[in-house]
């Protein structure tokens, strides 16, 4: 086998487990937001982790019911559950609690990329571009989960004009362990095994691919 071949396959091995060590779809989506944003002369907002971790107990406050999570006729979690359950779950301090400027929500029972999800779930009308766009937010956090770690997907995203270092505090600087879904802003990993299968294929197809070379198949 030739050289050139053998740097293909490595370098593509080695693509494969970074996207397997940076899987964080909920950073993914926050930076698949700002780059829209800031390319429609918008400001990049900042990714503050207690409001990450807010936005996935957000999508917990479904308790997996997709339905009512879209559409014309989709529901609020009540507003006092954000400092009665969603701040202390997460270790946000609640005299921290800042407004919430925007959502966008939503649910679907097949797990697409975040970019997908960005814009074929997140943003479908003008008044979501409205949402996307607003001056009023300095400050962003969004969460993914399956329910119990599979099907259906939520997506929320929740925007606030707090100021990026005095709001949605943690409390000791860390968010409490959130199970099962991933949070933006934390700069951790998040393979949820049962959740994310696609980068594990992409490491197997990898592997195969690079099998496959080495026997001169
Ligand atoms: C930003 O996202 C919206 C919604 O998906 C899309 O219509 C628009 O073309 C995007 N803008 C850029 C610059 O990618
Ligand atoms: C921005 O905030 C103002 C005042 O709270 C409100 O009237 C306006 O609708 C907001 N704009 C958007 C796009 O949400
Ligand atoms: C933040 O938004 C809330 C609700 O829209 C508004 O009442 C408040 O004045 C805003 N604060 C700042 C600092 O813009
Ligand atoms: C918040 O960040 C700004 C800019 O980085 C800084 O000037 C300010 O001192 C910070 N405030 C607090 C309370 O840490």
């Amino acid at each position: 086998m030739s050289v050139i071949t053998w740097i293909l396959v490595a370098s593509l091995l080695i693509v494969s487990v970074q996207a397997d060590s940076k899987n964080n779809p909920a950073d993914e989506l926050v930076a698949v937001l700002n780059s829209n944003r800031t390319a429609h002369k918008s400001s990049a907002l900042a990714d503050n982790p207690g409001l990450g971790c807010i936005a996935l107990q957000y999508i917990k406050a479904y308790q997996g019911d997709c339905k009512e999570a879209g559409g014309a006729d989709a529901k609020k979690p009540i507003e006092s559950s954000f400092a009665d359950t969603f701040a202390p779950n997460c270790g946000v301090e609640v005299s921290t609690l800042g407004p919430i400027t925007g959502r966008l929500l939503g649910c679907q029972s097949k797990y697409v990329s975040p970019s997908e999800a960005f814009s074929n779930l997140l943003i479908y009308d003008s008044m979501t571009l409205e949402i996307l766009y607003s001056k009023n937010h300095t400050e962003v956090g969004a969460g993914v989960s399956g329910s119990d770690g599979g099907s259906p997907y939520f997506w929320c995203v929740l925007f606030s004009n707090g100021s990026a270092n005095s709001s949605f505090v943690l409390d000791g600087g860390v968010a409490k362990t959130q199970r099962p879904g991933c949070f933006s802003g934390n700069n951790d990993d998040c393979s949820d095994a049962n959740a994310w299968h696609s980068s594990s294929w992409s490491l197997a197809i990898g592997v195969l691919i690079a099998l496959s070379y080495t026997l001169g198949l």
